[in-house]
């Protein structure tokens, strides 16, 4: 049987209001009256932070600094002491900035616009629908990561919304949802059902008021919405490896006991540069021969190494050149010295080209 994946006809917004009027919270603390200083002070602490942890930070500000002249006039670091604690304090810094400005600017009396009120400092598109919308009543639509999850579940968007076109689709359909009447009920529901219901893990379907409507449960899949941030691709580190011969041996170089491989013995790496002048560079001589080989490429937890090792054969004339933690060793030796699994690959391989062209 096919599942139908549409939603059945269905008024969000209603939902959610009615959903809100009974089981919604009502008493947190800016919600006693509606005043918009509060209700700015109380958004920007709810920014990346719970109901918990923020109420006795609220008391504690609201108590000290009671209206946005108090705040205005205080000391930064008064701000700061008071902020000590819930984090990401940029938000302190902000609400204090965004204070006087609204007592230079605005003659001390808060924008009562959405558009206005994100002209301010700290005050991003989702937080100034909700200042306008909870504290004047304005028909602005909210899109925090709650709101985010609750929507990407009951209209089925898929995608990271952290990408432009998600994050578009998701502002689209929150602004066509907000309802024109009740919208302090219908954000205080969004919110509320997002930190309540649609939890990010264990959500409680059976209590939610659009459950027949989501796309995300119907198919079965509401923990995978919203998709997770994709993997990041490994990133490639380039280098070149130089295997430099003098009369049957091969050099060898221990690296830095910190880092990658530390302490082994390996190749001469190169980062950058011709591997000509690098040899000449690092050894003292030219190298007699030069001849590419195959990239090799070996992957570590957080990078992909993709080497070109490059073989130079020094004069056997030359004055083997001698060097701290270096060592010059027949390719059998240096086959069964303390080097890395790749640099064993590449020796075995040197020694198995050789043998064939001796045979
Ligand atoms: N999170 C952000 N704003 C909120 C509010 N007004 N009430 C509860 N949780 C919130």
């Amino acid at each position: 049987m096919k599942i139908d994946q549409r939603p059945p006809a269905l008024d969000f917004a209603a939902s959610v209001v009615a959903w809100q009027r009974v089981h919604g919270r009502h008493d947190l603390p800016w919600q006693r009256d509606r005043e918009p200083y509060r209700v700015w002070i109380s958004e920007v602490m709810l920014q990346q932070t719970q109901v918990t942890a923020v109420l006795p930070y609220y008391e504690r500000f609201l108590a000290r600094f009671p209206d946005v002249a108090t705040l205005a006039a205080a000391p930064l670091d008064d701000v700061l002491r008071l902020w000590s604690g819930l984090g990401y304090y940029a938000r302190a810094r902000n609400l204090h900035r965004a204070a006087r400005e609204v007592m230079r600017v605005h003659g001390g009396v808060f924008p009562r616009t959405a558009r206005a009120l994100e002209a301010l400092p700290g005050i991003g598109r989702s937080t100034a629908a909700a200042i306008a919308a909870l504290a004047f009543g304005e028909r602005a639509a909210i899109l925090d990561g709650n709101v985010k999850r609750v929507l990407a579940r009951c209209f089925g968007v898929e995608g990271w919304p952290g990408t432009p076109a998600v994050q578009a689709r998701l502002w689209e359909l929150a602004e066509s949802l907000a309802p024109a009447r009740e919208i302090e009920t219908y954000t205080q529901g969004l919110m509320d059902l997002g930190a309540m219901v649609c939890t990010r893990t264990r959500p409680g379907c059976e209590a939610c008021p659009v459950q027949e409507a989501c796309v995300a449960r119907r198919t079965g899949r509401v923990e995978r919405f919203p998709s997770p941030r994709p993997a990041r691709a490994t990133p490639v580190r380039k280098a070149s490896w130089l295997v430099v011969r003098h009369r049957g041996t091969v050099a060898l170089e221990k690296r830095p006991t910190s880092g990658v491989w530390g302490g082994l013995w390996s190749l001469p790496e190169l980062v950058a540069g011709k591997p000509e002048a690098g040899c000449e560079e690092r050894f003292g001589v030219p190298p007699a021969t030069v001849r590419r080989l195959p990239l090799l490429e070996h992957g570590f937890t957080h990078f992909r190494l993709v080497v070109r090792p490059v073989l130079c054969e020094l004069a056997p004339q030359a004055r083997r050149p001698r060097r701290k933690n270096m060592r010059w060793l027949s390719l059998d030796k240096a086959i069964d010295h303390a080097v890395p699994a790749p640099v064993r690959r590449l020796l075995l391989s040197i020694a198995g080209d050789r043998r064939m062209k001796a045979s």
